[in-house]
């Protein structure tokens, strides 16, 4: 969703802001802009539409200047409009970027019109700059008034400021949102996401709930909720440029489904080199805490959620805990059973998800007593709320649909699986062992899958004139439906929907005709009779069948029956391998019909609004 960008230095920065705001692209945005103190001027330039519209336009302004803020926004209150369109100005004089809601924005701007402040916008964002300058205008410098102005405030913010009455500084406020702050060589840099600001620097420290900071050329003051001054740990970012960077792909969706071998075989390397599933893969604290549970309440969104699901299959079989999942946006607003000894997992990609996190806390007030949190971006809001953390180790996601995030959240929940069943004396070390042989054949057995991309480019030219499609599958193969059902649907745009196979003559059969296209996700498991009946219920109704199988199940092409068989049988971990051709399909699908596969039409990466 928003993004926000900001430097000060002695060299020109809108460069610096634009660059910055192209890697936020993938967060998903529909305008953009910058402002910058120039003099005795604040210059700002906005567009709806994509970074490069607004670059052009900056260019034709000439624009320079040593200190400046950039933004992507999402809209939220108030349409897709320049006027609505950040940074936003106060009386000439004071810019200003925000990420997150303001939600006493209506009072906000009664008490602020009555003053005298017009408005020039529908969001809630005005309101912070002319409350800012407001807190000026009675004699306190920058930094004060934005202390000043966000005690007024409810609601979630990430927040940057310039003013041209203070050329040498750049405000900073975090509440809700992520916002840190990067540490150059004579310049300094603010920003919601790390991507945009890896060009400058590696080193960054992380604003925590309150923070406020005030960021000068050679210097940066953190101060607290408390308006106290505080010091902050400077982190070493370890996200690489590369993962930022297209290079031979024509997508980064198609080049995040191709690094999945790599992101699994990167998740699972703690176990690997450990020759096992030591609780410590999910924090120093978490044996004694797995120990004690007694059950699994998993919360999550979207993909996540569906990973979510199939763990829920390993967990239950594997461990003989009860283990419920649930969408968090759900969760959160329902009288929930609570046991106080069932550990709460999230799982979230971005770490940032608002209902996921919400639902966390929730939890907490219900009496839940611990929480582990799998998560592929490190010091996000989520894992930093947890009591346990497992990081993915996808790398940087950038293609909207989720692709590597989600079969690396598998092969984590898969971890977690083996260790509890291992603590609660249900996984024998000749399981362990043989569970982590399987494991070390998945990098592999994915490559294979991904090998399948010709054939299934082929199936998607005959997806792309279709206007809806079914995806089935029984048990383990049932979350890989709805996750293939997700990808089409998302980034093509026809219409899919995805059931367990055996509820087919309980309603959705009726959908089937000649004219519907039914994806069947059928390895070579001990349901794969019974979805072979399903099948037949579906050709008997002329409905056309696309079949993923495995190597080994002896399953053969006939009329209106198509199958691309994955490798061998991988066992409790097919789902992850059947994954990749529901992906390749979406992608080859959204490819033929020319969507903007990267950024689907109203979706953002990090959902961080309701
Ligand atoms: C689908 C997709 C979304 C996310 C969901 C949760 O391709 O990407 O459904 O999975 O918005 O996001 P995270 O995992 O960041 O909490």
């Amino acid at each position: 969703m928003c993004g926000i960008v900001g430097a000060i230095a002695d060299r020109d920065v809108v460069p610096v802001l634009i660059e910055g705001l192209k890697r936020l692209e993938y967060r998903g945005y529909d305008s953009a802009g910058i402002a910058m103190v120039v003099g005795d001027e604040v210059r700002r330039v906005r567009r709806t539409g994509r970074v490069a519209e607004m670059e052009a336009a900056a260019q034709a302004e000439h624009f320079s200047a040593t200190l400046g803020i950039g933004h992507t926004r999402w809209a939220t209150h108030g349409g897709v409009t320049e006027a609505n369109a950040h940074p936003h100005i106060s009386h000439g004089a004071l810019a200003l970027v925000h990420n997150g809601i303001i939600e006493n924005h209506e009072a906000q701007r009664e008490k602020l019109a009555a003053l005298g402040y017009v408005f020039e916008s529908q969001t809630d964002t005005e309101v912070i700059a002319h409350l800012i300058h407001h807190h000026q205008q009675q004699g306190l410098d920058l930094l004060a008034a934005l202390q000043a102005a966000v005690k007024e405030l409810t609601g979630a913010y990430a927040l940057a400021v310039v003013s041209k009455a203070e050329p040498q500084h750049l405000v900073a406020a975090r509440m809700g949102c992520p916002l840190l702050v990067g540490l150059g060589i004579g310049e300094n840099f603010v920003a919601s996401d790390v991507s945009a600001i890896l060009q400058a620097t590696r080193r960054v420290i992380f604003l925590e709930e309150g923070d406020t900071v005030d960021v000068t050329r050679t210097g940066v003051t953190v101060f607290d909720a408390t308006d106290s001054r505080v010091e902050r740990k400077v982190h070493v970012s370890d996200v690489s440029l590369a993962s930022l960077e297209l290079g031979p792909y024509r997508h980064f969706m198609q080049k995040e489904i191709h690094e999945q071998p790599r992101a699994i075989a990167d998740t699972i390397e703690a176990a690997v080199d450990a020759g096992g599933f030591p609780a410590t893969l999910f924090g120093k604290n978490a044996e004694s805490i797995l120990r004690q549970i007694t059950g699994v309440q998993i919360l999550a969104c979207g993909t996540s959620y569906y990973a979510g699901l199939t763990a829920r299959y390993w967990i239950e079989a594997i461990t003989g805990l009860p283990c419920s999942v649930e969408i968090a946006s759900e969760y959160r607003y329902r009288a929930a059973y609570a046991n106080p000894k069932h550990l709460v997992v999230t799982i979230s990609q971005s770490g940032e998800t608002l209902d996921t996190m919400e639902a966390l806390k929730y939890a907490r007030s219900l009496g839940h007593l611990h929480t582990l949190s799998i998560c592929n971006v490190p010091e996000s809001a989520i894992p930093r709320a947890s009591e346990l953390v497992c990081y993915t180790r996808a790398g940087a996601e950038i293609g909207v649909a989720s692709t590597k995030a989600f079969t690396t959240q598998l092969a984590a929940l898969f971890q977690l699986t083996v260790v509890l069943g291992r603590l609660h004396g249900k996984v024998s070390d000749q399981e362990e062992a043989q569970y982590l042989e399987e494991l070390r054949h998945l990098p592999g057995s994915v490559q294979h899958a991904l090998n399948l991309e010709p054939q299934i480019a082929a199936w998607a030219e005959r997806f792309a004139l279709k206007q809806n499609a079914l995806f089935l599958g029984r048990g383990l193969s049932y979350p890989i439906a709805l996750e293939g059902a997700l990808k089409l649907k998302e980034i093509s745009y026809i219409h899919a929907e995805a059931y367990p196979a055996g509820e087919l003559k309980h309603g959705p059969l009726a959908l089937v005709d000649a004219t519907m296209p039914v994806v069947f996700i059928a390895p070579n498991d001990r349901l794969l009779e019974k979805v072979k009946s399903n099948m037949q219920e579906v050709r008997a109704r002329g409905g056309e069948l696309f079949v993923f199988a495995d190597q080994d199940s002896h399953f053969s092409e006939s009329a209106g029956v198509h199958v691309i068989r994955t490798p061998r049988h991988t066992g409790v971990l097919s789902p992850v391998v059947h994954t990749i051709p529901v992906q390749l399909l979406a992608y080859h699908t959204a490819l033929a019909r020319g969507t903007d596969v990267d950024k689907p039409r109203n979706l953002a990466k990090a959902v961080t609004v309701e």
